[in-house]
């Protein structure tokens, strides 16, 4: 697996680069800050002044329900889509060991996308990075592993500061994401790609009719963020059948669902041993402009 071991990343404190030390147990910058590699293997790279709670982002349980998920292949052609879609990209920019495509996966949650990327990308040049809030998704990306050579930098961090070099990252991925736009430009390089995949109308409309009384009128669509070429956008859809109780479970308790609904809808969901809901995912790829507020087309 011809995969680079991305090391782009910066002090979560000031800024500066950080190195890894002679036998990769630590990181550190020139200021003095350092921090150790976990024996799992991540790194935590949230330091407790920019941590809004004790234990931000998805909880353990949360987590758990969505690797359960996720692993018995339910979002696989979801996974896919959005590897094609990197992979495209990756062959547009002349790849090689020397210089491989940069992926960081922000709001990575367990790991599953970026898994499946470096699995159907055997045969080319890629140096990827997935970073949570939650430091139990981190923890179970790592001892999950990608490849024998265990190349993925797994990290804990916020979108709010990520601790990546400036311009040195080609392609961000934001899947079901909280993004924050200045700082996936800051770390993109000028033409990289940004990838959001967001629920689109109908999904899991089946779900939601269980689960709520009404189901709320259609949002209007997100204006794009500033500063991104909007390129063609992908959809993804299909019906999925759930055959138990506890693949349903496992679906609420991965979505915001689990929070907003209430106590009634839930008890109605988890107490269906099949139901068939509808995937319905965009995915909008947007490319960073050579440079701020000029329009500019790419070859
Ligand atoms: C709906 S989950 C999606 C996880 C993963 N991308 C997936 O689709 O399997 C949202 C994730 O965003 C994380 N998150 C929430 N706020 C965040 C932030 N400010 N920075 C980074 N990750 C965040 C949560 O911990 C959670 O793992
Ligand atoms: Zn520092």
């Amino acid at each position: 697996m011809p995969s680079v071991a991305f090391n782009h990343l910066q002090c979560p404190i000031e800024g500066e680069a950080l190195y890894p030390s002679e036998h990769g147990l630590s990181w550190s910058c020139s200021n003095g800050h350092s921090f150790d590699v976990a024996k799992q293997g991540y790194l935590n790279l949230l330091p407790v002044q920019q941590k809004r709670s004790k234990d931000p982002g998805d909880s353990k349980a949360m987590v758990s329900a969505r690797r359960e998920f996720l692993n018995s292949g339910f979002y696989q052609p979801l996974a896919k889509s959005i590897a094609e879609e990197v992979l495209r990209y990756a062959e547009q920019q002349n790849t090689s060991a020397k210089n491989p495509l940069r992926v960081l996966d922000a709001g990575c949650g367990e790991g599953y996308y970026l898994r499946e990327l470096v699995e159907s990308a055997r045969t080319d040049y890629l140096s990827v990075a997935g970073f949570d809030i939650s430091k139990w998704a981190v923890l179970s990306a790592a001892k999950q592993g990608v490849d024998a050579e265990n190349t993925v930098r797994w990290f804990v961090a916020s979108n709010a500061q990520i601790p990546v070099q400036d311009a040195s990252v080609d392609v961000v991925l934001c899947v079901f994401g909280f993004p924050v736009y200045p700082e996936f430009l800051r770390v993109l390089k000028p033409g990289g790609l940004l990838i959001m995949v967001d629920p689109g109308q109908k999904h899991l409309r089946e779900l939601r009719e269980v689960i709520y009384p009404d189901i709320k009128p259609e949002k209007p669509e997100k204006p794009h963020p500033e500063f991104f070429h909007v390129q063609p956008p992908l959809s993804v859809n299909y019906a999925l059948t759930l055959e138990s109780a506890a693949e349903i479970k496992n679906l609420l308790a991965m979505t915001p669902h689990l929070f907003r609904a209430p106590a009634d809808g839930k008890q109605r969901a988890n107490a269906l041993n099949e139901l068939t809901v509808t995937v319905d995912v965009n995915i909008q790829p947007l490319r960073k402009m050579i440079a701020k507020g000029i329009q500019t087309t790419f070859e």
